[in-house]
C-alpha cells in the first residue's frame, strides 16, 4: 500500500503545473498587453480565498497540426465556483496564454461542466472571455463545443442569472454565447467582440476599420447595445460584477438579497415639488426623480450609454430590489424609438423572470415619428416593449410625472395591462396625444377660416389643456389609481410594495409565448 503521503510531493508539483497557465513567457506577454491573467481575474472577482477549482487536470486529446505536442493541464480555461458577499456563483475565466484561450472540445467539456452545476445548484454563472475563438486545430469538434455552451445558455436563460465578462478577443460564433446571457460587461481597450474582423471586411467590404472602431467596447455600450456596462480597467469592470449580483436572486425560485436600509421608508422629498419644469416642452434628468425615490445611491443603471431616450437599472425601496424603467425627457423629450423599446423590453423580460418588481417613472410624449423608424421596423420593435410589460406578473408600479400620450401611455405599464399600482403626479398630462397636434387636427377647419390662425390656435390649445392635459380624466376611470403629492412617491411605492409581496398572477399555460423578434 502507498503512503498518500508520499504522493503529496507529485500532487503540488502538478498543481502549481496548472497553476502556470501558458509560462512565464507568455504571462508576461498578456501583462505587456495591459490584461490580467484567468487566476489575477478571478481573484479579483471572487471573495478572498474562496475558489474552488474544478477540472485543473484536464487536457485535449487532439493531435492534428503538431497539438499533440501543446499539452496544457487545464485546456486554457480555469473553471469552477466561489463566493461572491457570501454567495455561491460559478465561472470559467478562458487563460489567453494557453493556446491562445481557443476553446476546443476538452476547453468546452469544462464551461458546460461548470455551466450544468450552475443550474442544477441553482447560482449564477459568470463566464470571462479572452480567446481566439474556435481552436482551428481542433475543426467541428470546437464547432460542436460551442453549440453545447450556447445551448446550455438558452436553455439557462430565466433560470439562473448569466453574466458575461469580455476581456479580450471574443469574435465569430463565439460571441454567440454572450449575446445570450443577461449581461455583457466590457473593458475599454481590452475587449472587442465581432462576428466578422477587420482583415475579412477588408477583403469583403473594402471597409478599413480597426479592432476598436468595429468592436471595442465603447462601440458596444453606445451604438450596438451589445454590452451593458463598460469600464476603463479590470479591477473596476469586476468590482463592479461584484456589485451587480447584490441586485440578483441566485435563480429564478429565489427572490433579491433584501438588505437593512438606513434611508427612511416614509421620507418625503421637497425636492420632487421642483422637478417638472413650468413649460412643457423643457427637459428634465429623470435620474433626478429616481435618485430622490430609491434608497439613498442604490441606482445601478444598466446600459448608461446606449439609448438615453429610455432610462433602465437596479434600486432598492425599503431594502427591496426593484427594477426601474423610466422615460428620460433629457434625451430626445423621453420619445420611444427602437433602440429605447429594445432597451425597456430586455430589461422588462429579465426582472420578470428573476422576481424583481417592475417601477416605471413615465414622462413619454410617444413613439419617434420617422422613415428611419417606420422602415426599420418601429412597429415590431415598439410591440417588443408592449408585449414584455403585457406578459410580466411581478408587481408593476407606475408613477406617470408628466406626458403620458398616445400609445406610449398604453405601453408604459398601464393599468389597462396589469399595472397593480398606477399614480400620477397633478402634473400629468394624460391624453391620445398632445395639445397642439390634437387641437391642429380637430379644428383644422376652424383655424383655416380664422381672422388671426395663431391666436385661434393659441386658444384652443388652452382649452384642450385644460380638459384633457391632466391626470384627472385618467384618475375618474380608475386608469389612475391616485393623483399623489410628488413628496409622497417614495413612502407611497414602498407601501405598494408591501401589499405586492404575496402577489399571485398567472399566464395562460403555454409552451411559450412568441415575442415579435
Ligand atoms: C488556435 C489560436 C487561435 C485559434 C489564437 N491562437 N487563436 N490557436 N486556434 N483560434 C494562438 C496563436 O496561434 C498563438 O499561439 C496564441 O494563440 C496567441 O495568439 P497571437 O496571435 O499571438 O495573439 P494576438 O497577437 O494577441 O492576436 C490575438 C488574435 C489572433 C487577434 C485573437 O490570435 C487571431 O486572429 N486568432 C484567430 C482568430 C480567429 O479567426 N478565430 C476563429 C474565429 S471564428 P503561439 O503558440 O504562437 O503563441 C470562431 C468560430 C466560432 O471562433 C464558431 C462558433 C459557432
Amino acid at each position: 500500500m502507498t503512503d498518500p503521503r508520499e504522493r503529496l510531493d507529485e500532487l503540488q508539483r502538478l498543481q502549481s503545473l496548472t497553476e502556470a497557465g501558458g509560462g512565464a513567457k507568455r504571462v508576461a506577454s498578456q501583462h505587456a498587453k495591459g490584461k490580467l491573467t484567468a487566476r489575477e481575474r478571478i481573484d479579483l472577482l471572487l471573495d478572498e480565498d474562496s475558489f474552488v477549482e474544478i477540472d485543473r487536470f484536464v487536457t485535449h486529446r487532439s493531435t492534428e497540426f503538431g497539438l499533440g505536442d501543446q499539452q496544457f493541464p487545464g485546456d486554457g480555461v480555469v473553471a469552477g465556483h466561489g463566493r461572491i458577499d457570501g454567495r455561491l456563483v460559478y465561472l470559467y475565466a478562458q487563460d489567453f496564454t494557453i493556446l491562445g484561450g481557443s476553446l476546443g472540445e476538452a476547453h468546452a467539456g469544462k464551461i458546460c461542466k461548470v455551466m450544468d452545476l450552475a443550474v442544477r445548484n441553482g447560482a449564477p454563472i459568470i463566464g470571462l472571455s479572452d480567446s481566439g475563438g474556435a481552436r482551428i486545430q481542433e475543426g467541428v469538434a470546437s464547432l460542436g463545443g460551442y453549440a453545447d455552451i450556447f445551448l446550455r445558455n438558452t436553455l439557462a436563460s430565466g433560470v439562473v442569472p448569466q453574466i458575461s465578462i469580455i476581456l479580450g478577443p471574443c469574435a465569430g460564433g463565439a460571441v454567440y454565447s454572450p449575446a445570450i446571457t443577461d449581461f455583457v460587461f466590457m473593458v475599454r481597450g481590452v475587449s472587442y467582440m465581432f462576428v466578422t474582423g477587420p482583415n475579412v471586411l477588408k477583403t469583403v467590404t473594402h471597409e478599413e476599420v480597426t479592432f476598436e472602431e468595429l468592436g471595442g467596447a465603447d462601440v458596444h455600450g453606445e451604438r450596438s447595445g451589445i454590452a451593458h456596462r463598460v469600464f476603463d480597467s479590470e479591477p473596476e469592470c469586476l468590482l463592479a460584477v461584484r456589485e451587480l449580483l447584490q441586485y440578483l436572486p441566485a435563480n429564478n425560485l429565489d427572490e433579491p438579497p433584501v438588505v437593512d436600509s438606513s434611508d427612511p421608508v416614509d421620507r418625503r422629498d421637497e425636492s420632487l415639488l421642483d422637478v417638472i419644469p413650468r413649460t412643457a416642452t423643457q427637459p428634465y434628468d429623470m435620474h433626478a426623480v429616481i435618485a430622490s425615490v430609491a434608497d439613498a445611491e442604490t441606482f445601478y443603471e444598466i446600459h448608461p450609454g446606449f439609448a438615453g431616450n429610455v432610462v433602465v437599472g437596479f434600486a432598492r425601496l425599503g431594502g427591496h430590489v426593484v427594477g426601474i424603467i423610466a422615460n428620460q425627457p433629457a434625451v430626445l423629450a423621453g420619445v420611444l424609438d427602437i433602440d429605447a423599446s429594445v432597451k425597456g423590453a430586455r430589461f422588462v423580460r429579465l426582472c420578470d423572470a428573476f422576481n424583481i418588481p417592475l417601477v416605471s417613472f413615465v414622462d413619454v410624449p410617444g413613439f419617434l415619428p420617422g422613415v428611419g423608424q417606420e422602415h426599420g421596423g418601429i412597429i415590431r420593435h415598439g410591440a417588443k416593449l408592449l408585449y414584455a410589460y403585457c406578459e410580466a406578473t411581478v408587481p408593476k408600479l407606475t408613477v406617470i410625472t408628466r406626458k403620458a400620450y398616445g400609445g406610449a401611455y398604453d405601453v408604459m405599464s398601464s393599468k389597462h395591462i396589469r399595472g397593480d399600482l398606477n399614480l400620477a403626479w397633478p402634473t400629468a398630462e394624460i391624453a391620445v396625444m398632445g395639445p397642439k397636434g390634437a387641437v391642429e387636427i380637430l379644428f383644422r377647419k376652424e383655424i383655416g377660416t380664422a381672422d388671426n390662425p395663431e391666436a385661434e390656435t393659441s386658444r384652443l390649445v388652452d382649452e384642450y389643456t385644460e380638459k384633457f392635459a391632466n391626470p384627472y380624466l385618467a384618475a375618474s376611470r380608475g386608469f389612475v389609481d391616485d393623483v399623489i403629492d410628488p413628496r409622497d412617491t417614495r413612502p407611497r411605492l414602498i407601501d405598494a410594495l408591501r401589499t405586492l409581496r404575496t402577489k399571485r398572477d398567472r399566464n395562460p399555460p403555454k409552451k411559450h409565448g412568441n415575442i415579435p423578434l
